[in-house]
């Protein structure tokens, strides 16, 4: 399964839209129907309107309708070339994931282009706040 999802987040990565950081990330999403979905990085003029891969998969997978994940692999590196080092996913998007996933069993999976590393969430993102602290609703 990972291999799959890595392969599916190198794929994604060709499609990034990044002319203002030269960075491209390709993620791909499995969810707990078994589907795999896939994002990349979107920039923009406006730089803060740009949004991550990892947070464009999440968008694109709950806009489909499906709400609970087991895994995402993440890939990043300069455009035009081979991944050579793992992109481990940003704070904001650790967050969204946690809104999505169980820490204790939502898996990221990282690769360098030759060997991969995966993670559980509650590692990645400790004592995190999450849906379940506002159970009984927002004041
Ligand atoms: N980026 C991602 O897409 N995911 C990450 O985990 C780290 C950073 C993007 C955002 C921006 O388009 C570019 O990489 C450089 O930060």
């Amino acid at each position: 399964m990972d291999e799959q999802l890595i392969a599916a987040a190198l794929a994604a990565r060709e499609k990034s839209y990044c002319p203002y950081s030269g960075f491209s990330v390709g993620a791909a999403l499995m969810g707990v129907s078994g589907k795999i979905y896939t994002g990349c990085n979107v920039e923009c003029a406006s730089y803060p309107a740009g949004n991550c891969a990892e947070r464009t998969v999440f968008c694109k997978a709950v806009s489909e309708g499906e709400q609970k994940f087991l895994a995402i692999a993440v890939a990043g590196g300069s455009v035009g070339r081979s991944v050579t080092e793992y992109c481990p996913p940003c704070g904001i998007c650790r967050q969204i994931m946690r809104e999505f996933a169980d820490p204790e069993e939502f898996r990221i999976v990282l690769t360098d282009g030759k060997n991969q590393k995966s993670y559980l969430l509650k590692e990645l993102l400790p004592e995190s706040f999450g849906p379940d602290h506002l159970e009984g609703g927002c004041p």
